[in-house]
């Protein structure tokens, strides 16, 4: 799309000098709009991201010579748009992943009959099904740290380098240190870097012998991949950091995990709301109190920060939330707060329930020990006797969403900068979010407007935010928008005019054209990209 040239320059939009208050902004006013935030960095064409439970391979991607069709379609929707997702083959499944040269298939679980996955052996089938992906794509190899062995780890480390090396962006080792049992480092900090440091520059060493190399890859490893539960041992990147983790100089980017809310026990199930995970002032908060930190720290180190692991609802989502329209209004939020914030990328987590998670939560496997695949997936990648047919959810459609409002520069790959927006006079903070993008060279390119307020199905009558923007030279405008938040056929979903329950966009593509000095019209429960 051409960039038309507003009547405000790039310069007006920036935050007012020291000492100078903007005035509360009655409307969205180009020429007095000022962020509530520093404008980030140019966002790469890697950051929508996604992660993948290594346990569920073989469902979301099939074999080498059968891949899914299903999933592989899906994500060529976003490969047209410029993106590059890294692919995270990790979550807690990881941490009992063996490697087996001899088996055929990419990926076995080993069940204890009620689900419960107590290993998972993968074989070369695994590192060699990624010829599947489009081309460019790149992954996090990820390493068994659970079982304590670092032939294990080694074992994993070495066959995916010799396998995809030049796929592999980087490595990491062991899923949410937080969550091991307290025996392994008796919540010391030092203990576990000590460890981590120790294991990694010894896979390194047999990495470096495997390539022929003289020195093992140095800034190849992920580092953290803590959740922010309060847990006894402290091991966000904040933590580490400071404990000295990258003395080695083996670690390329600090990794940390979201998750806001949970089905994993029935407290912070029925807490689990639509209201509540549309609440954009709660998922600010937690993404400054929770997030922030861990990010700031390894900014302020000079380094590179991911989400590398989120969704909404930990311990696989929660029915009637998670795989309904409200979920891709929190997707869109969340990962456009983290742009915000400066996140490389964000890796939206993909799977199925894990029995050994919790025993207290919300979610089973199928009655026949199959896969309960998380309600907060973009898909259920094959037919289920938990979920049903394999299908798109109402979510994926964020995607497309995030994807077009960062979408990329071609000469150089650089995307939007962003910066979030002030609340509207008369609108509440906690049911609408704005986000300004800007073009790296030529200023102010794009409104992101989400009306996060619940409109749910048969009750009252849906409601419209009008949001004046003041004079500009037209505008383009494409929607995400359901029947209702609560929706749950993707058929009825849409990202401008198209719908997407079978991976293959259906409709006609519908943007609007927005006049000069005309207002623009939001209901609840839906967004707006403009781009100008
Ligand atoms: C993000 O990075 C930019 C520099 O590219 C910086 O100016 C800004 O303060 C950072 N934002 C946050 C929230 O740290
Ligand atoms: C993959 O991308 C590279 C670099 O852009 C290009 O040289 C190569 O031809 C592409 N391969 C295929 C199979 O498209
Ligand atoms: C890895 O650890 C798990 C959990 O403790 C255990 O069940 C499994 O037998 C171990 N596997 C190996 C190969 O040691
Ligand atoms: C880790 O240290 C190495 C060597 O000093 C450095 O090149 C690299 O940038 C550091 N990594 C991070 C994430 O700070
Ligand atoms: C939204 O979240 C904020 C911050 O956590 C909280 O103070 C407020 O009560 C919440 N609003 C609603 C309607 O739940």
């Amino acid at each position: 799309m051409k960039f038309s040239t507003l009547a405000v320059t790039a310069g007006s939009i920036l935050a007012p000098a020291a000492g100078v208050t903007a005035a509360e902004p009655s409307y969205y006013k180009l020429d007095t709009l000022y962020p509530t935030s520093p404008i980030s960095k140019a966002h790469a064409t890697s950051f929508v991201s996604y992660s993948f439970e290594p346990a569920f391979w073989a469902e979301f991607f099939g074999e080498p010579d059968s891949p899914r069709t299903l999933t592989f379609t899906l994500l060529k929707n976003l490969y047209d748009r410029g993106a590059r997702p890294i692919i995270r083959a990790g979550g807690i499944t990881m941490d009992s992943m063996i490697y087996d040269p001899n088996q055929k298939l990419s990926a076995v679980r080993t069940e204890n009959g009620k689900g419960g996955i107590y290993r998972v052996t993968i074989g070369p089938a695994f590192y060699e099904g990624w010829d599947n992906f489009p081309n460019g794509t790149a992954f996090v190899s990820t390493l068994n740290f659970g079982n304590n062995s670092v032939d294990i780890a080694k074992d994993l480390a070495v066959a995916s380098h010799q396998l995809q090396g030049d796929k592999i962006l980087y490595y990491e080792l062991g899923n949410e240190p937080t969550n091991y049992p307290t025996a392994r480092w008796q919540r010391n900090t030092q203990a576990y870097v000590d460890q981590w440091k120790s294991f990694t520059t010894r896979i390194g060493t047999a990495l470096s012998a495997a390539t022929a190399q003289l020195t093992p890859p140095s800034g190849k490893w992920w580092a953290s991949s803590a959740t922010t539960d309060v847990t006894g041992l402290k091991v966000r990147p904040s933590d580490l950091i400071p404990a000295g983790v990258n003395s080695t100089g083996l670690v390329g980017q600090y990794s940390i995990h979201s998750y806001a809310f949970a089905t994993c026990d029935a407290a912070r199930e029925r807490r689990a709301t639509i209201t509540n995970i549309l609440n954009h002032t709660d998922l600010a908060r937690y993404a400054d109190v929770e997030i922030y930190p861990s990010a700031k720290a390894a900014m302020d180190a000079g380094a590179e920060w991911v989400v590398g692991e989120f969704n909404s609802i930990a311990c696989s989502g929660k029915p009637g939330v998670s795989d309904t329209f409200a979920q891709a209004l929190w997707t869109a939020d969340v990962e456009l707060l983290y742009a915000v914030r400066n996140a490389s990328s964000v890796h939206l987590h993909q799977g199925a329930t894990l029995v050994f998670q919790s025993d207290q939560q919300l979610n089973t496997p199928g009655d026949d020990g199959s896969p309960g695949f998380s309600s907060y997936s973009l898909l259920y990648p094959v037919s289920s006797s938990k979920r049903g047919e394999a299908r798109v959810l109402p979510v994926f459609v964020s995607q497309l969403l995030v994807v077009e409002a960062l979408s990329w520069t071609d000469a150089i790959q650089m995307g939007g900068r962003i910066a979030s927006l002030p609340t509207p006079a008369g609108l509440k903070e906690s049911e609408f979010s704005g986000y300004a993008i800007y073009d790296p060279y030529t200023g102010l390119k794009r409104l992101v407007l989400l009306n996060m307020k619940p409109y749910y199905a048969g009750v009252g009558t849906r409601g419209t935010v009008l949001v004046d923007i003041g004079f500009h030279r037209g505008a383009s405008v494409k929607r995400m928008t359901a029947p209702s938040v609560d929706e749950k056929d993707s058929a009825k979903v849409t990202w401008a005019g198209q719908s997407f329950r079978d991976g293959k966009p259906v409709g006609k593509e519908t943007v609007e054209t927005l006049e000069t000095a005309e207002k623009v019209a939001i209901r609840d429960s839906e967004a707006v990209l403009i781009d100008f």
